[in-house]
């Protein structure tokens, strides 16, 4: 067991190497907050798939479902779910490719992948599929910029700040609905419920929170680790324009994620005293699944190996067991999307003339990533 020297590293150096470094001795290490952090591949699949000995309520704000355990959690799935399946989301595939497509169309050949794509064209497809007003996007962009920002700076109170700000943001969504239910996803949540009621105020934004404040900037962070990679990898780019399958190019895409999984931590608390690799927990204390980490397992997955038939099963970017990304089916139309419209509107991606810029743990991927187009 080692401790972690520091996690908030203002350096922007890729933490990709400090996990694999510290991974090859130790499969958990101690961060500075005393929080137990999990590097190993099993032991990131063996906590997030026993739910009785780590419960996710470890926030002390509402977060519906994150932070729900047991029945409580199963029964917000069961009703959140139906939202997000391949079929409830199917029909927004012709809206995002026309976003994808302008927005692509309208990029200069020299441009950032995270800001000027990634970013963008989150929110126009967030929007999109939530029925809120374009008149939104310069807020959200603003809103996404500003919480990675409170991220990196690991200040409370300045995340805290910018979660307040997005609940603003989303009860703006919610009032004018309220008396004029418009026919879109979020008024039609607004008249959901559960528990045999419907969802409060409170539960309301925290399900949107949910739904748009983790996908956003994760979306970014995913065409921003795709872009980089592409733009190196000439070869993998004349394969994929030459024409594959979905399934095809959704493993690839999967598989590019997993060497950089820029989704990089969630956290759980221990309900009893637990030992983990050796390693004992104490009630009460917090455990980190470091997905990045586990994603990179040498055990599990060799070293650098690019393999995405098969990697697939054991892949780890949505996570596993009970809080399993229930937003898997959008993300990965959403990222199929957004690839196949770069690589249809240019003969060639290279790397921008800058280099890339890592994000700042606990934010994984890039920061920038510039690329140049080839029309
Ligand atoms: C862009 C790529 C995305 C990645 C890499 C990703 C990754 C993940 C991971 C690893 C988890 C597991 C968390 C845990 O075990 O504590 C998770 C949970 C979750 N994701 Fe995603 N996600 C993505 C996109 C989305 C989208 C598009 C939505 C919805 C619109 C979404 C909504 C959620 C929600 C609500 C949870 C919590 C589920 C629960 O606690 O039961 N995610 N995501």
């Amino acid at each position: 067991m080692t401790n972690w020297p520091d996690e908030v590293d203002p350096t922007g150096h890729d933490l990709r190497l400090l996990t694999d470094e510290l991974r090859a001795g130790h499969r958990v290490v101690r961060n500075a907050r005393g929080e137990w952090v999990l590097l190993g591949y099993a032991e990131v699949e063996a906590t997030a798939t026993d739910a009785e000995r780590f419960s996710s309520a470890v926030s002390a704000h509402l977060q519906v479902p994150n932070g729900l355990d047991g029945e409580e959690h199963a029964e917000a799935r069961r009703v959140l779910d139906r939202y997000l399946t391949a079929e409830a989301v199917a029909p927004f595939e012709t809206r995002f490719r026309e976003i994808a497509r302008d927005l692509v169309a309208s990029l200069p050949t020299e441009t950032d992948a995270v800001r000027d794509l990634g970013a963008v064209f989150a929110v126009r497809a967030q929007s999109a599929w939530l029925g809120w007003p374009a008149s939104l996007e310069p807020r959200l962009l603003d809103w996404m910029q500003a919480n990675h920002a409170a991220t990196r700076s690991g200040e409370r109170a300045r995340m805290a700040q910018v979660a307040d700000d997005f609940d603003d943001l989303i009860r703006g969504v919610l009032e004018p609905r309220r008396l004029n239910p418009t026919d879109d996803l979020t008024s039609r949540l607004m008249a959901d419920g559960w528990k045999e009621r419907p969802f409060t105020d409170e539960e309301l934004v925290s399900i949107l929170r949910n739904w748009t404040g983790g996908d956003l900037g994760s979306i970014a962070l995913c065409v921003g680790v795709l872009a980089a990679h592409l733009s190196l990898d000439p070869a993998l780019q004349a394969r994929l324009r030459s024409g594959v399958s979905d399934a095809e190019l959704d493993a690839v895409i999967d598989e590019i994620l997993r060497l950089d999984d820029p989704f990089v931590t969630n956290r759980r608390k221990a309900t009893c005293p637990v030992t983990v690799a050796g390693v004992e927990i104490g009630e009460g204390e917090v455990v980190k699944l470091n997905w990045t980490s586990a994603n990179r397992d040498e055990s599990v997955f060799g070293v650098d190996i690019f393999d995405p038939v098969g990697h697939a099963a054991r892949n780890l970017v949505y996570g596993t067991g009970p809080h399993v990304c229930p937003g898997r089916a959008l993300a990965t139309m959403e990222l199929r999307i957004a690839v196949q419209e770069l690589l249809a509107a240019t003969s060639a991606v290279f790397p921008g003339e800058r280099d890339p810029e890592r994000e700042v743990h606990p934010v994984g991927g890039y920061r920038r990533v510039p690329i140049a187009l080839a029309r």
